[in-house]
């Protein structure tokens, strides 16, 4: 007598679990059209803007086409979403300094930056010679209070990378970057010409770093090096992906390539927070709370730890150097999304 009975019930729940499974939209699908929804939003509302001027100390990057407008996020678990031109490729300039910042973290520890560079902003233009005059040094330790996203911290960390040749650093530099864009980068030669017949500023502050203590090898193949790795091409997907490496923890979400230890990426993102887009760094903070970089040719990275990387390439630049359109495009995805890490999780429809 009971034994249809249950068999019915149970066929009752079968079907209402289904039903219900229909029902109810799973939380990924949500999320990925309001991921391509903020993306082409941002996308609609800044392709018009005319405000900024492409960097022209570098005289390669004037002449950029000031139109290009790329936007892309990948997504801690893979996904890309992304609007205009992913394909021409800008040089990374100043992103660069994270990843190889990142990679003497890697190799060397966290104290190894903090020691010799320090990871203090500086407030001031990131190539400043003053800034690196007037540097207060932690008494004790010597550490001096800069940064490695700063040009006279940059050419430093350069100078860090281990590596018996000026080549075999550069295989690891071009390496890390590689690994964290999944696939393989190359330099553009036409910036990396111009920009190295325009640096005397980067040589002296090279020199002057080694006078100081901070560079402790050879200077000038440190600035060398630090001229080619801002020259390496990158289009938007590529940088969203290297943002999205440090979102999920060192791991490059596309390829699966753990590129360095989960450990070690909190500094490296703390550094971004504090210096990535120099003097404004702090605005920037208070209305994304996104740890990003900047660089002169026209690209920005921000990092929405656990959730997504996110990657905007428009070569106008702000009088901090800092991209315009790609500034405004980060703020709106993020904030409608909720990517600021300061914020305590939304719940749906609040
Ligand atoms: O050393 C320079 O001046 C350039 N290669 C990089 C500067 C840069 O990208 C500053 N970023 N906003």
């Amino acid at each position: 007598m009971n034994r249809p009975n249950r068999t019915t019930a149970v066929t009752a729940l079968l079907v209402a679990v289904s039903a219900l499974a229909l029902w109810i939209p799973p939380l990924r699908a949500q999320a990925a059209p309001d991921a391509q929804k903020a993306v082409d939003a941002a996308y609609a509302k800044f392709k018009t803007l005319k405000e900024g001027k492409n960097a022209d100390y570098i005289p390669a990057l004037a002449k950029v086409d000031p139109n290009l407008f790329g936007i892309a996020l990948v997504t801690t678990d893979g996904k890309v979403y992304s609007a205009g031109d992913l394909k021409t490729e800008v040089s990374i300039q100043s992103i660069s300094k994270v990843f190889t910042m990142a990679q003497v973290i890697q190799e060397q520890g966290l104290d190894s930056i903090e020691k010799r560079i320090g990871v203090d902003a500086t407030g001031a233009r990131f190539n400043s010679i003053i800034a690196v005059e007037a540097v207060k040094v932690v008494q004790g330790t010597g550490a001096p209070e800069m940064n490695p996203l700063v040009n006279p911290g940059a050419i430093s960390a350069t100078s860090m990378v281990k590596g018996a040749s000026a080549d075999e650093v550069w295989k690891k530099i071009i390496g890390f970057h590689n690994d964290a864009a999944g696939r393989s980068l190359n330099v553009l030669q036409d910036v990396y010409k111009s920009e190295s017949d325009t640096n005397q500023r980067n040589q002296a502050i090279g020199a002057l770093m080694l006078a100081y203590g901070y560079i402790k090898t050879n200077w000038q193949q440190a600035v060398d090096l630090y001229t080619r790795q801002c020259s390496i091409g990158v289009n938007a997907r590529d940088l969203a992906t290297m943002a999205a490496t440090f979102a999920a923890g060192g791991r490059n979400p596309v390829t699966g390539k753990q590129v360095m230890d989960a450990a070690k990426v909190p500094g490296v993102l703390a550094v971004m927070a504090t210096a990535g887009l120099y003097d404004d760094s702090g605005k920037w903070l208070y209305h994304t709370g996104l740890p990003a970089k900047s660089g002169v040719g026209g690209g920005i990275i921000a990092v929405s730890p656990g959730k997504f990387g996110i990657a905007v390439i428009s070569p106008p630049l702000d009088d901090a150097g800092n991209s315009i359109r790609a500034q405004r495009a980060i703020a709106d995805i993020s904030n409608a999304l909720g990517g600021n890490p300061y914020a305590a999780a939304r719940k749906s429809g609040s």
